[in-house]
């Protein structure tokens, strides 16, 4: 079984829902609390063990570059003035191994994600969204989804169930139900379907371990959903000829792509962390009453 080492993070898009903030600014780059949410991702990536990140930047996106890379005249400034701790912070983020290329038209997640043909070979690999943050503190939804590749091969799509109303913002998984692993047999897959489309409530949540076949296939997916080459479509004609599982993962999933899951995010983060959470627990307390 071959280790899922490298991962795609696609960021190219948009991000036209955080409008006027994302008019110069990635939405990748918006913090939750202090740190931007891509750096929650990559930080996820490197916790489940992926040791190469390749990210689908594009227009407007030079900013996660300047994240991810040194900042000697802050450093400078940081060193000169002991501040040691803010230091090893900038530092760190500039110690990770991270790739670029450019998506050069809006075709698609399908498209972002062809994108990664050279880069991935033909070894299976991590597939990441930017919008979905997940919450885990034991053990990292993509790893969660390693593990069961290395169980079961294949590839493997982390789910979690929505309700009837919500079917339409996801795409969502139909098969065989395999007693025991909390796994199904992918045998159908619709992209935002409407309730009454829709195969499940088993939705699919930003997260992916997909073998390389998928490029051939994504070169012949015609635009779907919103005239726009769908993963989703890809990953379908993929479960005719491998297997593909859907594994509804553990952990608090935030859709940081909408305004009141960023918010949610943003909330729990800062009452989860040590230096804020009681004050900002208290003040809530006290604004709500
Ligand atoms: C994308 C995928 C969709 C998936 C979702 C998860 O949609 O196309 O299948 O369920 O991410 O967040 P998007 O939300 O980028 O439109």
């Amino acid at each position: 079984m071959q280790k899922i080492k490298k991962a795609v993070i696609p960021a190219a898009g948009f991000g036209t829902r955080f409008l006027p903030a994302t008019k110069a600014t990635p939405k990748e780059m918006l913090p939750i609390v202090d740190k931007p949410t891509i750096q929650y991702i990559v930080e996820e990536a490197l916790s489940s063990g992926i040791e190469e990140i390749l990210i689908i930047s594009g227009h407007a996106k030079r900013a996660i570059e300047d994240h991810f890379d040194s900042a000697p005249v802050l450093e400078a400034m940081l060193e000169e003035k002991h501040k040691d701790d803010l230091l090893k912070m900038v530092r760190e983020t500039a110690d990770i191994n991270i790739h670029y290329i450019r998506q050069k038209y809006m075709r698609g997640l399908g498209d972002a994600i062809l994108c990664a043909r050279s880069f991935m070979g033909d070894d299976p690999f991590a597939v990441l969204l930017g919008d979905d943050v997940v919450y885990n503190q034991e053990k990292p939804a993509l790893k969660q989804l390693i593990d069961i590749h290395e169980a079961y091969g294949g590839s493997v799509l982390g789910c979690q169930l929505v309700s009837d109303e919500e079917v339409s913002a996801y795409g969502v998984v139909a098969g065989e139900k395999i007693t025991g692993a909390g796994l199904l047999k992918v045998s159908d897959m619709v992209e935002k379907p409407s309730v009454d489309e829709a195969p499940s409530n088993m939705a699919v949540m930003g997260r992916y371990i997909i073998s390389s076949s998928i490029f051939d296939i994504l070169e012949k997916t015609p635009p779907g959903k919103g005239d726009e080459i769908q993963l989703t479509d890809a990953l379908k004609v993929l479960a005719k000829s491998e297997p593909v599982w859907a594994y509804c993962f553990d952990g608090k999933r935030y859709d940081v792509g909408d305004k009141l899951g960023f918010l949610k995010a943003t909330v729990e983060f800062a009452l989860r962390r040590d230096d804020l959470g009681q004050e900002f627990r208290q003040y809530l307390v006290d604004l709500l009453k």
